[in-house]
C-alpha cells in the first residue's frame, strides 16, 4: 500500500539531511583481497612512500580502526562466543564498524585533505557477506549504502593471488599463531573461492574505480604496480597538508 503523504515516517525522512558527509579534499583508496594476499605489507610500504613525499596519510583497517570498531572486530573474529554468529549479524556488525569509522575518522581526514588508505572497505562486504555467505546482494548493497553514504573510494586495488597461495599462507599463519582463533578464516575453501569470484565480479562491474593487481610477484614488483595506479592520482594534489 503506498504511504500517505504526511505520515510521520515520511515527514521524518524528508527532514533528514542527505548523508553527503561535507566537502572532501583528500583521497580515499581502499585495498582488497583474500587472506594472505600481502595487503598489509603493501599498504604500509605505500604509506611510508607517501609520507616521505610530505603527504598526510591515515592508515586504517576494517573491521576496526576506531575504539568501537576494534571491539566489533574482536567480536567478529576472535571472541570465544562468536561461533553461533549468523551471516546477517556478521553483515550488520561489519557495517556498524564501518559507519563509525567513516564518521569518526575518514570524513574528517578527507575534509582536512589527507590521504586515507583503508585495509578493506565495502567491497569486502560485497565479496564476503554477499558472494561468500550468499546473502542477497541487493540487501547487502543497501546496508553498505546506509553505512557509507557518499563516502566512497576514488580507487580500489584488489590484490590477487591464486587460491592455493592464499590457502597456504593462511595455514602457515594459523600454525604459527594457533592461539589466535579467527572465525572467518575457519570457513571452508569453497567459501574463499566464492569470495574471489565476488572480487572478480566487482572489478568487472566498476573498471574505473576498481583495479586488479597481480600480487604473486616480489614485494617490490607488486609495489611498483600499485604505484602505477596511485601515482597519477597525486598529480595536482598538494603535499604537506595540515594534519588532523
Ligand atoms: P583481516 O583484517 O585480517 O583481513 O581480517 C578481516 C576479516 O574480515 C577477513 O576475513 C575479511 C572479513 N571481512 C568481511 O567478511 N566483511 C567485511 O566487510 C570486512 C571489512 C572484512
Amino acid at each position: 500500500m503506498p504511504a500517505k503523504a504526511g505520515t510521520p515516517y515520511l515527514d521524518a525522512r524528508d527532514r533528514a539531511p542527505r548523508d553527503r558527509g561535507g566537502p572532501m579534499n583528500g583521497l580515499l583508496i581502499s585495498f582488497e583481497g583474500a587472506e594472505g594476499c600481502g595487503k598489509s605489507t603493501q599498504i604500509s610500504t605505500l604509506a611510508a612512500r607517501l609520507r616521505a613525499g610530505g603527504r598526510v596519510v591515515h592508515l586504517l583497517r576494517e573491521p576496526g580502526g576506531t575504539p568501537i570498531g576494534e571491539e566489533i572486530r574482536h567480536t567478529l573474529k576472535h571472541s570465544t562466543e562468536n561461533q553461533a554468529m549468523t551471516a546477517e549479524a556478521e553483515l550488520l556488525l561489519m557495517n556498524a564498524s564501518r559507519a563509525q569509522l567513516v564518521r569518526e575518522i575518514i570524513r574528517p581526514a578527507l575534509a582536512a585533505g589527507g590521504i586515507v588508505l583503508c585495509d578493506r572497505f565495502f567491497d569486502s562486504t560485497i565479496a564476503y557477506q554477499g558472494y561468500g555467505r550468499g546473502l542477497d546482494l541487493g540487501m547487502v548493497q543497501a546496508v553498505v549504502d546506509f553505512a557509507v553514504g557518499s563516502t566512497r573510494p576514488v580507487l580500489t586495488l584488489i590484490l590477487q593471488v591464486p587460491s592455493e597461495v592464499s590457502r597456504a599462507r593462511l595455514e602457515s599463519r594459523q600454525a604459527t599463531l594457533p592461539f589466535m582463533r579467527d572465525r572467518i578464516e575457519e570457513a571452508e575453501p569453497e567459501f574463499f573461492e566464492r569470495v574471489n569470484n565476488g572480487y572478480r565480479a566487482i572489478a568487472a562491474a566498476e573498471p574505473e574505480r576498481v583495479r586488479i593487481v597481480d600480487a604473486e610477484g616480489s614485494v617490490e614488483s607488486v609495489q611498483a604496480e600499485i604505484w602505477r595506479h596511485v601515482g597519477p592520482l597525486l598529480a595536482g594534489f598538494p603535499s604537506g597538508n595540515t594534519a588532523l
